[in-house]
């Protein structure tokens, strides 16, 4: 019998800071101390907001969605990778709702409208051997930003930059949430592959793509082939070698 209790309710209750350093520190620290799955740390402005991979992600205030998420859900610390992936589908799918503009995925869950980045996502995972404790989804999406630092502008977007359009970030949170919960319940009843098929649909990255995969100071460029059903990246290599991309940046390649 599947536990789909620990599913319900995401968004109660909601923390929220006008100002904080970066909403996954304060994300854990709750879950440490009992939170229950569904919680959310919402704040107007970040001052350490934090990236994949290192990098900082930047938090303009009053502009942006800056949430991270507690999930405690019925899944093994493996599933996790295919989580990260059904983020990044709930976020898609609710900036489509909102917008009513066609989102691409890139792997393993940026949000992208017209080829820049619109939202990131930032997966972080506690665990007991096999047993998930907790997961923080930690969602930063553009959404109303007039303009972006010069070291982003080429790559990142907003929702209201591509569309002219300003946008409620109350109502696109209850989507990301209510399709979350949608995206969640869809892998715990049906397992990891329909997940990724779904990923695998709605990404011109997961297959077919010329890309180029950065991990640390390691570039690897090659065309994708499709995403396994534990959610990690195949990319063929330049020799015809297949490669399983488990972490990294991915960007289209220019040549
Ligand atoms: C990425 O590098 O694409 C992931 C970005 C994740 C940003 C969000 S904003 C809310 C939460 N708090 C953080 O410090 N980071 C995540």
């Amino acid at each position: 019998m599947l536990d789909l209790s620990l599913l319900a309710d995401l968004g109660r209750p909601i923390h929220y800071y006008a100002s904080i350093d970066t909403t996954m520190r304060r994300a854990a620290e709750l879950a440490e101390a009992g939170e229950p799955g569904g919680a959310v740390v919402l704040a107007e402005e970040q001052t350490a907001g934090r990236g994949r991979l290192g990098r900082s992600w930047h938090s303009e205030p009053e502009a942006g969605l800056y949430f991270s998420l507690i999930l405690r859900p019925p899944l093994e610390a493996a599933q996790v990778s295919v989580v990260t992936l059904a983020l990044g589908l709930a976020a898609g799918r609710a900036i489509h709702r909102v917008t009513s503009r066609p989102c691409d995925l890139r792997w393993p869950n940026d949000v992208l409208l017209g080829e820049r980045k619109c939202c990131g996502i930032l997966t972080e995972l506690a665990a007991e051997g096999e047993r998930v404790r907790y997961i923080l989804a930690g969602i930063g999406v553009n959404v109303n930003h007039a303009a972006f630092p010069a070291q982003l502008a080429a790559t990142a977007t907003s929702l209201r930059l591509e569309t002219g359009c300003e946008y409620s970030r109350e109502a696109l949170l209850i989507e990301i949430l209510k399709e979350t919960d949608r995206y969640l319940q869809i892998l715990v009843e049906r397992d990891a592959p329909a997940i990724v098929e779904l990923f695998t649909r709605a990404s011109s990255y997961a297959a077919g793509k010329r890309v180029v995969v950065v991990n640390g100071t390691v570039e690897t460029s090659g065309r994708t082939t499709g995403i396994t059903s534990a959610g990690t990246l195949l990319l063929e290599r330049d020799d015809g070698s297949v490669a399983p991309i488990l972490a990294g940046s991915v960007r289209p390649a220019t040549d």
